[in-house]
This record gives structure tokens, sequence and C-alpha cells, in this order.
């Protein structure tokens, strides 16, 4: 993810000055923080509980499988044994690609070559193309948004998968069918990304990741996509609208900056340096220049990401078994680094990790390029952005805010 930072505004916002921009100043939240914006029967968020449709998050995590929850979310119960095997098969059956998408991700080479274009930029295009290809794409009811849901849920991972394949210079893996049809949805990610079907432990803590990210409520990316549905437009349209707003480096491109941080780190105080002072002076100089660090802090968790401890727990677990160095450091060392940066953060900030903090050194030590972090946690959330969709559909109306006017005051044209 390659975002450069948003240079200032052209002129600041100034004092409202009628009695009506007072009635709008009175009810105004940058933002729309605190702000409620809808109902949804998807997921709650509170301070100390992550709900899927009634199931709480760890619960999930520890006993339930990524295709069981995405039936959950599309589908709103937990399905049955039959019903499961009926939703994989349909799910296998959907992942290869139509040529016109293939043929785009293997033009992007240059692009991606030349950072120009990001992944997530290509995931974006070729889910623009995808709808072109999709049959139902135009239809809104509640059986076709299904339908596309379960295609989309199916062929991101291979639109994943075939443009790490370009960005490596291999043959894309997987081309006819979208991998291995006797691979679950995490581990045939994995597999088509490099070619190598991971071990029960790699594809579990990948399929645990996938259960973290796949959905959470108004987030800015989902909201994002009810915006574009309350307008009834097209399910593929909303979700191209949420990618771009999940590629940000302030909400899900926050996964890939974090690792990026903690590669800074690690080249500044070199591995002598983990768990020494070095780190706190690191850390003392971003919070002297106002640098936000990535992977923590959150607009609704003030008291921790339910799901970031899981994650930490999980990817710790594994590097303990991985041998080798990742980026020159072993595994659990990227680990002690991450811990210690927690450390620091909580004690001098109070500002707690999310999500995107551990899945950041989790997919390192899985050898997951860093590039490709945001776009599986589109492979994971593209559950809950068309469970959003479709419940939009389903009880409408189109999401039009109002706004406080601060330009100049009325003037004459020909004056
Ligand atoms: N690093 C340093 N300081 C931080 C951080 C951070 N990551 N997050 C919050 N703060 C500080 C702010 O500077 C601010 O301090 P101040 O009151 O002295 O000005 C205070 O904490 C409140 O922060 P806000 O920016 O007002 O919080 P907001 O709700 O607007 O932002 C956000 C939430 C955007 C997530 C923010 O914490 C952030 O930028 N984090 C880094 C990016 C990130 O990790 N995003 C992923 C979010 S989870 C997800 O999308 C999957």
């Amino acid at each position: 993810m390659a975002t450069t930072a948003p240079t200032s505004a052209p002129s600041a916002p100034t004092a409202p000055a009628s009695n009506a921009s007072h009635d709008k100043a009175a009810a105004f939240a940058k933002g729309l923080e605190g702000v409620v914006g809808g109902m949804t029967a998807v997921c709650s968020i509170e301070q100390d509980k992550l709900i899927y449709r009634g199931y709480e998050i760890h619960d999930l995590a520890e006993h339930a499988t990524f295709e069981e929850v995405a039936f959950l979310l599309l589908e709103g119960h937990k399905p049955d044994s039959r019903e499961l095997e009926r939703f994989k098969a349909e799910i296998v059956a959907e992942r290869a690609l139509h040529p016109a998408v293939t043929s785009f991700i293997e033009s992007s080479a240059g692009w991606l070559a030349s950072g120009r274009a990001v992944p997530m930029d290509v995931l974006r295009t070729s889910v623009s193309i995808l709808g072109h290809t999709d049959e139902d794409c135009q239809d809104n009811s509640g059986a076709a948004n299904l339908r596309k849901a379960k295609r989309l849920l199916a062929k991101i991972p291979t639109i994943v998968g075939h443009m790490q394949n370009v960005i490596d210079g291999r043959a894309l893996i997987g081309r006819e069918l979208g991998g291995d049809p006797s691979l679950s949805h995490a581990a045939n990610l994995l597999y088509m990304m490099t070619g190598r079907r991971p071990s029960r432990d790699e594809a579990r803590v990948m399929d645990v990741s996938l259960i973290l990210y796949a959905e959470h409520e108004f987030n800015a990316s989902t909201f994002t996509t009810r915006v574009v549905a309350g307008t009834l437009s097209d399910m593929h349209s909303a979700v191209a609208g949420g990618i771009g707003a999940l590629k940000g480096p302030l909400h899900g491109g926050a996964n890939e900056m974090a690792m990026e941080m903690l590669k800074e780190i690690y080249a500044s105080v070199g591995e002598k340096g983990i768990g020494t002072p070095a780190v706190d002076a690191w850390m003392q100089t971003a919070f002297d220049t106002k640098r936000k660090l990535m992977g923590f802090g959150h607009r609704v968790y003030k008291n921790g990401d339910h799901r970031a401890g899981i994650l930490m727990g999980l990817g710790k677990k594994m590097a303990a078994t991985l041998p080798g160095t990742f980026g020159g450091l072993a595994a659990p060392k990227w680990f002690e680094l991450g811990e210690q940066v927690q450390k620091i953060m909580m004690a001098k900030k109070n500002i707690h990790p999310n999500v995107d903090f551990p899945c950041g050194m989790t997919y390192f030590t899985m050898k997951i390029p860093v590039p490709q972090y945001t776009p599986i946690f589109v492979a994971s959330r593209i559950t809950g952005w068309t469970a959003h969709i479709m419940e939009q559909h389903a009880d409408n109306r189109l999401i039009r805010p109002l706004s406080i006017y601060t330009g100049p005051a009325e003037k004459k044209w020909n004056s």
C-alpha cells in the first residue's frame, strides 16, 4: 500500500454564520464520531464484546471455520452440516476467473512493477471487471445479491493469488479451477499465492485471521458500501468503493503500514537494540514528531480491540515453531519487538493495538508479501460488506447527511 499523506485543506473552516447553521453545528461531529448511522442485524460492537449475528468473536475464532462464519454472515444463521457442504461446494465451483479478469491481472504487471498501481488498486479494478462478467450484475434482488456475494467471496482469493503470481513472474497457479478444490478458503488462498500447500497450522492461522477480519459493523469501508448501495447502485460498484476505502492507512491499509513500521524500527535499532531503551528512543521521536503509529488506536474501542489479542496469541505461538529468519530476524524476535512496542505505547500513550498490528507480524512470518496484507483483508471482509449491502437493499433509505457551509458569504456574480 503506497498512499502519500494528503496536503492541507484549501481553507480552514470558520464559524457558522446563520441560525440554521448553528442548529447544524449542534448536531455536528467531525468524522461522524459517535453518530449512529443506521441499524444492522449483522454485527454488534461493544467495548467488551464483538458479535457476529449473535456469536461472540472469541467463540468463533476458537470453534468455527471461516466458511462457517461466511455462511453465518451471508445467509444469516449458523449452517447445519448439509448447508455447510452445499455452501462450500458453491464457493469452490465459483473460484475460477473469467478470462477478461485474468487478462487484466496479467496486463497489470508493468503498473505493479513500477509502483503506479499497488495490489489494492488492481483488486479494485478486477472487481469492477468481475461485475461486467456477472450475469446478475444489474439485479439488486435478494436472490441475485446472494449469488453475487458468493461469487465475490469465491473469486477474490483467486484475484489475489493470480496477482501475486504475476508479481513473482510465475505461471498462474490454479488458472482453470481457481486453485485446488480440496483446499479450504484460507489454505487455497495461500496455495494460489505461492504454489505451496500450507501446513495445517499455517492454514488455521490464516483461517482465524479471516474470521477476525470478516465483519466490523459501520467501519469506514462498510459504511462506504452502504452509501453506494443506498443509491440503489449494484453490489460490484459498492464493493469497488469499499476496497477504495479500506486501502487507506487509517483503515485496512494499516496492516501493511504496521509491518513497515516494525521493519523501520528494526532497521534503526538492530537486533541487539530489541528489548533495550533504543526502541523507547525511536518511539519517543515518533511521539515528538506527532507521527501516528500504525496498528494502534481505534475510533470505537477505547479499551482495546478484541481481535488483536487473539491474533497476537496465535501468530506468536506459530512463530515459535518457525525455523530460519524473516527479513533478517527470527520469527519470535519480530513478536518480541512488537510486544515491546505495544508496552511502550500503553505506558506512554495508553493506546492499545488494533487487529492490524499483530496481523503485520503474523503475515510477515508466514512469508506473505506485505502489499498483499490489505487485499487478504478484502478476501475476508467481502463477507461483511456484502451482508451489509444486502441488508441495505432489503430496507433502503438513501444515505445523505448534511454539511455546514464554511465558504464565502453570498455575493453577486455581476457586482
Ligand atoms: N499513534 C499515535 N497517536 C495516536 C494514534 C496512533 N496510532 N491513534 C490515536 N492517537 C492519538 C491522537 O494523536 C490523538 O491525540 P491528541 O488527542 O493528543 O491529538 C488521540 O490519540 C485521539 O486520536 P484520534 O486520531 O482522535 O482518534 P480517531 O478516533 O480519530 O482515530 C484511528 C482512530 C484513525 C484508527 C487512529 O487511532 C489512527 O490513525 N491509528 C493508526 C492507523 C490504524 O492503525 N488504523 C487501523 C484501525 S483498525 C481498522 O481499520 C481495521
